[in-house]
């Protein structure tokens, strides 16, 4: 443990959140990932008057003029810790899944800092399809039905006994790859022997095959301190590459806030039959889920049923959730990572938000790094923000250095008033290596006109 935690955070953890912000003190905050998800957070985190320094690891092209990025190696738990104490960190929110999983949060925590993000043990929820299933059971959760598989010939055998559409899924994290809905017969075998094969490495040494479900897909971001949970304003992404939710899965190619489906009452009954039980399940274990509990949902015929669950925030939905949040983002992260979240309630504009992602032609499979984007500098405003994702910097220019690049999210007084800013900003970056889809808030733009 370094001197400076010894020294000050028994102290610290005993003042409530508030009594922090009331006392104005200054916070350095290390914030962990490189997407356009901590470009957002660290927009948002910039805004903040409790904010002394901001460390952002690695970061990108547009998180250096928010703050430093440092060149930290976040599998390296000792350095990340080396790091904290020697530039007096606060509280360090960690973006990605990787670092969750791999226990980042559980080795800052034994040196006493305050983390926003699960142990490794309650990122489970995320870093194994089984184990959240499980839970599901205990719990009496409503999701898929499901069998798991470590065997091959097992899974075929029980593949061909329920017949298709049928959903493979490699058990571990597989970088958004490892599900397959499989139309056919063929198509779900030729999947299962993938898995067990090893295209995805150890994630894939257990399969979880489910029931197909389906209906349209939702998610919703619960933030918990492992106790109390507050639901965040919501969101829909847009998973499939090209217009009409054709092609291939991404990260997300879009997406919009408030999601005009997700009413009060069907939110209320993911709660009461997915959120908070999920939250109590988790604390009866003695694995308490502290950070943002991110659920993928789908609307069946029977109600809201759980697909799976994230550990972390949404990319790109944190764009437009931080374009739309009007009160302290630190209190929110704070609050949370002290397990002080009693009376913290966000605050949301009025305004819906909308966010395009620019991604460079042929993601989500190969694609080429370097090409250079002009124009993107200079478009932000009140009401637009071009938060960055694969970019990066030299000197004065700016490249593409990765998949998804660009985020381009923007606020009306209506969601196809965002839309038409964010479309009217995404004609004046040039950048003719990328391509994004036109159709980002189709779902929701007609509820509006009616
Ligand atoms: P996941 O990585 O578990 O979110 O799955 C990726 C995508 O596969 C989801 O966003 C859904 O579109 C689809 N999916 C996963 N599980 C099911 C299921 N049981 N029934 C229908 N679609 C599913
Ligand atoms: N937008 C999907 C994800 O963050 O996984």
């Amino acid at each position: 443990m370094c001197a400076r935690a010894a020294l000050s955070q028994s102290a610290k953890r005993n003042l409530a959140v508030q009594d922090l912000a009331m006392q104005n003190l200054a916070i350095n905050v290390l914030l962990i990932g490189s997407g356009g998800r901590e470009h957002a957070l660290a927009y948002k985190i910039a805004q903040s008057a409790q904010l002394a320094r901001l460390f952002i690891a690695p970061g990108n092209g547009g998180t250096s003029s928010l703050g430093d990025n440092v060149d930290l190696d976040v599998t390296h738990h000792s350095a990340v810790v080396a790091f904290c104490c020697a530039h007096k960190i606060d509280l360090i929110v960690i973006g990605p899944e990787a670092p969750l999983v791999a226990g980042l949060a559980d080795e800052l925590r034994k040196a006493k800092f305050d983390v926003f993000g699960p142990s490794k043990a309650a990122a489970q929820l995320e870093g194994s399809k089984s184990f959240t299933k499980a839970l599901g059971d205990e719990m009496n959760i409503p999701t898929a039905a499901y069998a798991r598989f470590e065997d091959v010939e097992d899974a075929l055998a029980y593949v061909k006994e329920q017949g298709a559409p049928i959903v493979i899924k490699a058990d571990g994290l597989a970088a958004g790859k490892g599900v397959t809905v499989a139309t056919d017969l063929s198509e779900a075998e030729a999947a299962v022997k993938d898995c067990f094969a090893g295209s995805f490495g150890a994630a894939g040494h257990c399969v979880v095959i489910e029931e197909f479900m389906q209906g349209e897909e939702v998610s919703l971001f619960a933030v918990s301190d492992g106790k109390n949970y507050v639901t965040l304003a919501t969101a829909q992404d847009h998973k499939r590459a090209y217009d009409g939710d054709q092609g291939p899965n991404t990260g997300g190619m879009g997406a919009y806030s408030p999601a005009p489906v997700m009413s009060k009452e069907l939110i209320a009954r993911v709660e009461r039959e997915i959120i908070a039980p999920t939250i109590s399940g988790m604390a009866e274990r003695g694995t308490p889920f502290s950070g943002v509990l991110y659920a993928g949902l789908i609307l069946t015929e029977q109600g809201p049923k759980l697909i799976e669950y994230n550990a972390r925030f949404g990319d790109p939905e944190t764009q437009v959730l931080m374009m739309r949040l009007t009160s302290d983002v630190l209190d929110l992260l704070l609050a949370c990572a002290k397990g002080d979240m009693g009376t913290i309630a966000p605050t949301w504009s009025k305004k819906s938000a909308l966010c395009v992602v620019l991604a460079a032609k042929g993601y989500p499979g190969p694609y080429e790094n370097g090409t250079p984007i002009t124009g993107a500098d200079t478009l932000n405003t009140e009401a637009t923000h071009v938060f960055h994702a694969g970019t990066k910097r030299e000197g004065a220019e700016l490249f593409a250095n990765g998949g998804r690049v660009l985020n381009i999210t923007a606020l009306g007084d209506t969601i196809s008033e965002a839309r038409d800013l964010a479309y009217e900003t995404v004609e004046r970056i040039d950048w003719p290596e990328g391509f994004c889809r036109s159709d980002i808030g189709w779902r929701a733009i007609p509820k509006e006109s009616k």
